[in-house]
């Protein structure tokens, strides 16, 4: 979608490549750091990472699920090929239809990040598994397929292979790392394991020649990561760079567009990998680049209005549409497509438990409903949530108090508004390409810790999913272009239960206002020294200690807050940030006199694993 600002790029960089420095305090990341290889979710030493704990990555999941589980909603079904503008569905090209590259994924940590690079290009990109049978492929008009790496060295038995009717489909093919040792011996090269492993920065001397390496310097830095090595290129190809240990570090066939590079453009260490990659796919390719916020607003806004009126016509109804708003970015996005497709026709309900921070739920109102004029049915559930939790300090009882009453609230909410025909959900791309049950994770989560009425079983609604293409940066670009304010465009993940489980102990209407106040310091802070974009989440905990201190001539015996700041890509696994002391010392100071009853900070310097992000 649009340009990225240079202080994005930075922090793409942190959150993408974050094996490479801790990406705290808005440093750049130590290029030189050999990054520990790990996959998504696993620890540094292998293990799955969040065992035992709960994850709902979104922070609108939970709410969402929530809501789908109060209208018995049914599982997604998403046709198996599915493309932005609605033209697959129907079978023919649209000229809303943006140009397509696929990427194969041949299980490599950095596949999804490929298919980011290409869209940052603007052309849209789509992650699909390496056997995805040709026809499939084609029948998304791709305009060039991009071969990820993967941990495989293709000599060996049971190697994965794509279909072979790749190589001979026309389409220009760039293959990275063990998509290029595929392309040799595919295609009858040579490719045996190298004496010397190859990992980490390395320097590559490219061909003046090579359309791929177009206006670049003829030496380029690069990421290189492999064990294996061409001695021999298939028929046709000719070397488009070496290093010192290998003559092939980049193959071409120009007459067949068939590329190949022994290294990752697609990661923050390869400085001209985005270059390398927009020769590929704008120039080689062709691709137009069209995958922009403002043409997938204007296409899904269309999209979304043709489903809804065609639904109303067929079924004589007045395609009614709801969306659960949690607070967050997706869900206020979501909603704010759907209204511009059918407006009053979509309500939006949001349930103020009180267990949101300082003024969250007052800007939502300001800006869905007064800034854009949105139906939004804003229930005020505070005393109920209290009653319900006073005296309660299990976590886990506390999560299943909430749940149960927000299914509860929903329910008397949707059953206020009659016949509804569509729900709304801001489900992503990588829940989409990740997700294997038919039914999101989490509200089959949610079903099982609540035994729900709710409406009749009968009762079934479509989903309307605008974000599913979208990867949650280009959520936020799509955000910025719909006019949504930054506060909501870029907050951090907040958890479904809210404060809730940032007090440590008993949920009093005193002690939230306690932890409110001191939050809203540790992010006025963390914003105004420009942090508060390079941190997974940044936040102030209630402990249930006490503790001596003075003031003035008196002592005190008052609370201790705790202030947590952590960095991480996905929040599977998180690091503690390294946050300047100036900035600590001004939080400290700020909550020590601004907020009545607290004397003491502590900063949290535990990371996950072994500890969680949150305390409860
Ligand atoms: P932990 O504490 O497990 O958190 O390291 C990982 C991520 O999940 C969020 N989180 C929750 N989100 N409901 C949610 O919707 C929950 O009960 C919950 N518990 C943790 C947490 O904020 C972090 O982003």
């Amino acid at each position: 979608m649009s340009d990225t600002s240079d202080a994005e790029d930075r922090a793409k960089g942190q959150e993408t490549d974050s094996t490479a420095g801790d990406g705290a305090g808005g440093l750049p990341p130590n290029d030189h750091e050999v990054p520990a290889r790990r996959g998504r979710g696993r620890t540094v030493h292998g293990e799955p990472a969040n065992a035992g704990h709960r994850v709902l990555a979104p922070d609108d999941a939970e709410v969402e699920a929530y809501l789908e589980t109060a209208l018995n909603a049914p599982a997604p079904e998403r046709p198996g090929v599915d493309l932005p503008g609605g033209a697959v569905a129907r079978g023919e090209p649209s000229a809303a239809e943006p140009d397509t590259v696929v990427v194969l994924d041949f299980g490599s940590q950095y596949a999804q990040l490929i298919a980011r690079r290409v869209r940052e290009l603007h052309v849209y990109s789509e992650l699909l598994p390496f056997d995805t049978p040709w026809a499939e492929i084609e029948r998304r008009r791709p305009r060039a397929v991009i071969l990820s790496g993967g941990p495989s060295s293709v000599y060996e038995a049971g190697a994965p292979r794509p279909d072979p009717a790749l190589w001979t489909s026309r389409v220009p093919v760039l293959g990275i790392c063990y998509g290029l040792h595929l392309m040799a011996r595919e295609l009858g090269g040579e490719v045996v394991a190298a004496r010397k492993r190859e990992y980490g920065p390395a320097v590559v001397t490219v061909g003046e020649d090579d359309s791929l390496f177009a206006g670049l310097e003829r030496e380029l830095s690069v990421w290189m990561s492999h064990g294996d090595c061409i001695v021999t290129p298939p028929a046709g190809f000719r070397a488009s760079a070496q290093t010192a240990s290998t003559s092939y570090a980049a193959m071409a066939d120009p007459v067949r567009r068939l590329y190949g590079i022994q290294f990752h453009p697609e990661v923050f260490h390869t400085p001209r990998g985005r270059d390398i990659l927009r020769n590929f796919v704008l120039g080689i390719a062709g691709a137009r680049p069209t995958w922009t916020a403002a043409n997938f607003i204007d296409a899904t806004v269309t999209e979304i209005r043709s489903r809804v009126d065609a639904h109303a016509h067929a079924t004589a109804s007045d395609g009614k549409v709801i969306c659960a708003l949690s607070g967050g970015v997706d869900s206020a996005v979501a909603a704010t497509l759907v209204h511009r497709a059918v407006g009053d026709r979509l309500t939006c309900i949001y349930v103020d438990h009180g267990l949101m921070r300082k003024r969250e739920s007052e800007l939502l109102r300001q800006t869905l409903e007064a800034s854009l004029g949105m139906r939004l049915a804003m229930v005020d559930a505070r005393e109920r949530f209290l009653a319900r939790l006073a005296g309660v300090v299990d976590p886990e009882q506390k999560r299943r108090i909430i749940g149960d009453e927000f299914i509860r609230v929903f329910e008397e909410e949707a059953a206020k508004l009659g016949r509804i025909d569509f729900l709304t959900q801001g489900t992503l791309y990588p829940d989409v390409i990740e997700s294997t049950a038919p039914e999101t994770k989490a509200a089959q989560k949610i079903k099982t810790h609540h035994n729900v009425g709710g409406l009749p079983a009968d009762l079934r609604f479509s989903l309307i999913e605008p974000l599913r293409y979208l990867f949650k940066d280009e959520v936020r670009l799509v955000g910025l272009e719909l006019g949504l304010p930054e506060a909501i465009v870029f907050r951090q993940p907040f958890p479904g239960p809210g404060l809730a489980i940032r007090i440590i102990g008993e949920v009093t209407a005193e002690r939230l206002d306690t932890l409110r106040d001191a939050d809203w310091i540790v992010i006025d802070e963390i914003k105004a020294a420009g942090l508060y974009r390079t941190l997974w989440q940044s936040f102030a905990i209630l402990t249930p200690v006490r503790s001596v201190g003075v003031m003035g001539d008196g002592r005190t015996y008052a609370n201790v807050v705790a202030i947590r700041a952590v960095t991480s890509e996905d929040g599977m696994t998180a690091d503690w940030a390294k946050l300047p002391y100036d900035v600590l010392a001004r939080i400290s100071s700020r909550i020590v006199n601004e907020v009545a009853g607290v004397n003491r900070v502590v900063y949290d310097i535990s990371s996950k694993p072994p500890a969680t992000i949150e305390w409860e």
